[in-house]
């Protein structure tokens, strides 16, 4: 055949294949078919040898146009392909904005740390620092400092759990009230929240539950001071309307202590199930520091006077809350928790 017959046959049969070919993989294919080292026109250049010497520069120029054509037209087709493939690719991926979106739920705050916080907002609105001591105590601050000796029957008052000979779990954020005289000359102002613990379990008792206890130490503190301390904080967390009354009670570190009531936030007073019919309800303990407290941490009692307040964390949760039993402030369950958003 000759050579020209050769080279249309070749020209034609790419631009058959060009159009046909649908992939990049089968343009690699066609590639190597028409212009790879043993492919169509590198064979034909081959047959160079069997042309008369000088009809061979003119049959080079003509392979290598073909040569050219070939590889442009492939050049063209593989810019085709690439764009097509592009498109497929954008197509497959295809975002819909307007879907409705996969909405992640939100976290609420658990009810302790609500009103923990609340309390320490209050709290520091009115000059109190925090400081928090260790849980793991001695039975000097928890006890002996706090004026209750190994035999004293207010040990009784809290069942109290032992690690070692003289180590416990503190059964009241009291402790901290020592670790504070004994490094601070007054004035103290100080606020400490805190976990504690007392083997105690019913629907009002946690084996562990948190306390915010508070100490105020200055000259010339009196109990009208503590009064009027509390009515601000009773009206902020329960609300305007609500008053406070003082009841005598007992407590080893304070003299005289007092049992602090507020005046129904759910009746207003008249009598309920909240405040089981008295109108008023418990919410915390206090009292002035007791003399010989101040003394065991070289504060002179002559000099310098102090009250302290402390009260459960979750028991003004469940009260604000109208929660009625504890154990739904432990369980973790976030059905109820989540109940609690701001
Ligand atoms: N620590 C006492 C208790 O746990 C509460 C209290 C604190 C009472 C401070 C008086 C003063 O019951």
């Amino acid at each position: 055949m000759d050579v020209n017959e050769k080279i249309k046959i070749i020209e034609e049969q790419a631009e058959k294949a060009v159009n046909e070919a649908e992939s990049s993989k089968s343009l690699l294919e066609l590639k190597t078919r028409f212009l790879g080292k043993a492919g169509e026109i590198s064979s034909l250049m081959k047959n160079m040898r069997d042309v008369p010497p000088e009809e061979r520069p003119s049959l080079g120029k003509i392979l290598n146009a073909l040569r050219q054509r070939v590889e442009e037209r492939f050049d063209m087709l593989e810019s085709k392909l690439k764009e097509l493939e592009l498109k497929k690719k954008y197509s497959e991926e295809k975002i819909d904005v307007t879907a409705p979106g996969l909405a992640k739920p939100d976290g609420a705050y658990h009810p302790n740390t609500l009103i923990r916080n609340e309390l320490i907002s209050i709290f520091s609105g009115m000059g109190f620092e925090i400081f928090e001591g260790p849980e793991i105590e001695n039975d000097y601050y928890n006890f002996t400092a706090l004026n209750t000796p190994k035999d004293h029957p207010a040990r009784d008052m809290q069942d109290t759990f032992y690690l070692a000979e003289d180590l416990l779990l503190r059964t009241q954020t009291s402790a901290g009230q020592i670790r504070v005289m004994e490094n601070k000359k007054p004035p103290i102002k100080i606020l400490s929240p805190g976990k504690v613990y007392r083997s105690d379990d019913d629907a009002t008792h946690s084996p562990m539950f948190s306390q915010m206890e508070g100490l105020v130490v200055d000259k010339g503190i009196t109990l009208c001071d503590l009064k009027g301390m509390l009515d601000e904080f009773a009206k902020k967390i329960f609300g305007e309307n609500v008053k406070t009354r003082l009841r005598p009670s007992y407590f080893p570190f304070t003299e005289p202590s007092v049992e602090v009531d507020v005046s129904c936030f759910e009746c207003g007073g008249k009598g309920c199930r909240l405040c089981k019919g008295t109108g008023w309800i418990e919410v915390l303990g206090a009292g002035m520091v007791n003399r010989r407290v101040l003394e065991g941490c070289n504060i002179d009692p002559d000099e310098y006077t102090g009250f302290a307040f402390g009260m459960g964390i979750e028991r003004i949760a469940m009260l604000k809350y109208g929660i009625n039993n504890m154990k739904l402030l432990f369980e973790g369950d976030t059905r109820f928790l989540k109940q609690f958003k701001d």
